[in-house]
């Protein structure tokens, strides 16, 4: 989910809207329950909510610290898996942290659109993220819903599909940005070739990231991901991101 997604609805009422391409994919009656960064977390209750929806599945983000949602969702009525926690990450771009850039042994180009699936799907093989935590998505495999969203990506004209190339010309990895906001880009997807992967290759990209974000004009680079992915997050945090925001997700079931 988007930063910006969270962020942006924050006077946006909570409320549950349909998902009819995962409902398609899953073959289940799947919607999201929507809320922003202003909701009234203690008072709001999410049960109101889906006592009114006839979905098999929704799907909920909200802040960790809000802990007491799980236990306003415990009844007989629902089960509910805490399915992952996204970390949001951030870097000032501004100022004294900006440092001028160093060579590169690596160069980013615009990634060609019969390349963006395929690239993704070997980048992603076996990767976990939420889908993988309830049987009832089983059949969705995480590597081809990234595939099937990198190629939806190619119709968005804020997105821009980057790969990364070694010196001899050889694609080591992708990265995704929604350059939407004027207070940051967002790296909506990365991930590294699984042959080139433990030779710093993900921090030199960010540096490069950073770097085409302020020369953009770009005040900050925000990324996300579930906090199972260590080494992701170790390489952020060489590139001197920090942590800005975690969100939850729970899938709630109804019976
Ligand atoms: C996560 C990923 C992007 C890391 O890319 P990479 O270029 O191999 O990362 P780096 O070489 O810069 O390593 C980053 C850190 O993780 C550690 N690391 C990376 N792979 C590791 C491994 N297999 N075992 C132990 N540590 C590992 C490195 O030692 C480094 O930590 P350090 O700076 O504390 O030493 C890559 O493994 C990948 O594409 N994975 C699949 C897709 C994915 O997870 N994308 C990110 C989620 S949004």
């Amino acid at each position: 989910m988007a930063y910006s997604e969270y962020i942006g609805r924050g006077s946006i009422r909570p409320r549950i809207v349909p998902s009819p391409s995962e409902s398609e994919r899953a073959g289940l009656k799947v919607g999201r329950l929507l809320c922003g960064s202003s909701t009234a977390w203690e008072t709001f209750d999410p049960t109101l909510l889906l006592a009114q929806s006839d979905l098999d599945l929704v799907i909920m983000r909200y802040p960790s610290e809000q802990v007491g949602i799980a236990e306003k969702l415990s009844s007989q009525e629902y089960t509910c898996f805490l399915a992952d926690t996204l970390l949001y990450l951030s870097v000032d771009l501004t100022g004294s942290t900006r440092k001028p850039s160093a060579v590169s042994n690596y160069r980013l180009s615009a990634c060609a659109s019969e390349s963006r699936a395929p690239l993704v799907t070997e980048i992603f093989r076996g990767y976990t993220n939420h889908y993988s935590a309830n049987s009832l998505l089983g059949g969705l495999a995480t590597d081809s819903a990234y595939a099937d969203w990198a190629d939806s990506q190619s119709m968005a004209d804020h997105k821009e599909f980057l790969q990364i190339e070694n010196s001899l010309g050889q694609v080591v990895g992708i990265a995704v940005l929604d350059l939407e906001e004027e207070g940051w880009d967002e790296l909506t997807l990365v991930g590294i070739v699984p042959q080139f992967r433990r030779q710093g290759i993900l921090t030199d990209l960010l540096e490069l990231l950073k770097e085409r974000a302020g020369d953009r004009g770009k005040p900050s680079l925000v990324t996300s991901t579930q906090t199972h992915t260590l080494y992701s997050l170790r390489g952020f945090c060489d590139a001197g991101l920090r942590p800005c925001l975690s969100l939850n997700t729970l899938h709630i079931v109804k019976y």
